[in-house]
């Protein structure tokens, strides 16, 4: 005890000077040598500060926007009731909304250390574009109701972020505002394809010329939607498109002079556009339904219920764009899909919006790639495939890539992080999740997306996916 007092008494009666000597590492015994004779040095500049956003009214919502979930909560107390519901809406009793993060949650992922990971990159090539990371926003309708820049704001952002953004058929800016709203014209845009019936063919028709001559790079054909899905909360909602805003794709065939789709809306305000070029009547899809959903409606009258592959074959006599089907969750749909011209599928259950009690599509995504990757012999050549459907998590693209997609469709959080924060909010957003999946790729060893170590992940019955065959009939 004795000598233990001794040594403190001796330590503290030091002259300050000398404490240095006794610190740390030596790094860190030349800094401490630094304060003593020079004093504290120039700090260095803080690190940038996490994306905060102060709303408007001052409401309170949370300071700190660090994942998809803060995004959401912030959102639901932004937006008008009608619309949050529109873009949260899953349907019937929304079984497949709630299982598609759980079944991402089961896989499970084993972790390769020691390997040598400080060069790590997410970044990848698909369809000839160079991605930052393999992600891609997902088409998703009418997205001026979350903010007024719409889906020019998130063109701008994942131009800025160097990912590739798809443009739905039901935008609330037209394809050609949306590609002449990125600076320079950069970034990389791909359009999802509605096929309308009857005269309205040529309509989508037009669109993929229109598409094309804008300087789309992918058609993405939706697949799953021969009649909207039941989502009894736009039902309720009585949901339709709020006043001022109109499907902008349909607001006449011509190119439209303001860049944002400012002077499209407002032309059909003075009932000019909307009746040009054939698609007035599409564009006012909010056209007065009593009661129910005006969308449900819209959908149901005007979506092609007849849809089969001979469409793959017919859009490939009208371009040479590479067409993605959208909406596949079976091995042998993908098959046929490919076999029918496809240059990939996106393995989707249209963010659980469509049939409740389908399969998950992370759960599916293993038959299908299989079928697209690996064609039967004087088969079509291999293809894309791509999965959505409740990613939020760097670890969520990775157990994507590890399973064999080749990158991952991201929804609702785009619309969330677009109705709080604008281009800055989908900026904030996207920059997150790249540098969550660079992390996660880092901490189970994938340096790289050609290096990723077998057995990397558990299949919820407990079985390494990669020593679990796929069966017959790609399950
Ligand atoms: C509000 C909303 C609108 C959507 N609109 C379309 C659409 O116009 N065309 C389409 O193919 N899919 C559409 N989808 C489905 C998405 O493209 C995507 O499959 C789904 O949102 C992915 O799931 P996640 O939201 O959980 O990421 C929509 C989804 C939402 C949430």
């Amino acid at each position: 005890m004795r000598i233990v007092s001794k040594y403190y008494t001796c330590v503290f009666s030091l002259p300050l000077f000398l404490i240095p000597l006794f610190v740390g590492n030596s790094a860190e015994r030349q800094r401490w040598v630094a304060i003593m004779t020079q004093g504290e040095p120039p700090s260095r500049p803080p690190p940038p500060a996490p994306f905060s956003f102060t709303p408007p009214d001052g409401s309170g919502l949370p300071r700190l926007m660090l994942n998809a979930a803060d995004w959401q909560a912030a959102a639901e107390s932004v937006l008008p009731r009608s619309v949050y519901d529109y873009y949260a809406a899953g349907a019937d009793d929304r079984t497949t909304l709630a299982a598609n993060p759980a079944a991402l949650a089961a896989h499970r992922l084993r972790p390769r250390v020691l390997v040598p990971v400080g060069g790590t990159s997410p970044a990848t090539t698909l369809l000839g574009s160079s991605l930052a990371a393999p992600i891609v926003i997902a088409p998703t309708a009418m997205q001026r109701m979350a903010h007024p820049e719409g889906e020019a704001a998130v063109a701008r952002a994942a131009a800025a972020a160097g990912l590739p953004m798809t443009l739905s058929t039901m935008a609330t800016t037209s394809l050609e505002g949306v590609a002449a709203a990125v600076p320079g014209g950069g970034g990389v845009r791909w359009f999802q394809l509605y096929v309308f019936r009857g005269p309205a063919r040529a309509t989508t028709e037009a669109l993929v010329r229109r598409a094309e001559a804008a300087g789309y790079t992918a058609l993405v054909l939706t697949a799953d939607a021969p009649v909207y899905g039941n989502r009894e909360a736009d039902v309720r909602n009585g949901f339709s498109l709020p006043p001022g805003l109109r499907l902008a794709n349909f607001m006449g065939d011509a190119p439209p002079q303001d860049e944002e789709g400012g002077a499209e809306q407002g032309a059909d305000e003075e009932g000019g556009a909307a009746a040009a070029g054939g698609g007035g009547a599409i564009a006012d899809m909010d056209a007065s339904v009593a009661g129910g959903s005006g969308l449900a409606a819209f959908g149901d009258a005007m979506l092609d219920a007849d849809l089969s592959t001979d469409c793959i074959a017919w859009l490939r006599t009208l371009t040479s764009l590479p067409i993605l089907v959208k909406g596949v969750l079976r091995a042998d749909d993908a098959a046929a899909a490919m076999a029918a011209g496809a240059a990939g599928v996106v393995v989707s259950n249209h963010g659980a919006r469509q049939l409740d009690g389908a399969v998950t599509s992370v759960m599916a995504l293993r038959g299908v790639v299989e079928a697209v990757k690996r064609p039967p012999p004087g088969g079509p050549p291999p293809g894309v495939v791509l999965v959505d459907g409740g990613f939020r998590r760097g670890t969520d693209v990775l157990k994507a890539l590890a399973l064999g997609a080749d990158a991952v469709l991201l929804g609702r959080p785009v619309l969330w992080a677009l109705a709080v924060g604008g281009q800055a909010g989908v900026a904030a957003l996207l920059g997150s999740l790249i540098d969550e999946t660079r992390r996660a790729m880092m901490l189970a060893g994938v340096p790289s997306w050609d290096r990723i170590p077998p057995g990397l992940v558990v299949l919820p019955d407990g079985r390494i996916a990669d020593d679990a065959p796929v069966d017959a009939s790609g399950w």
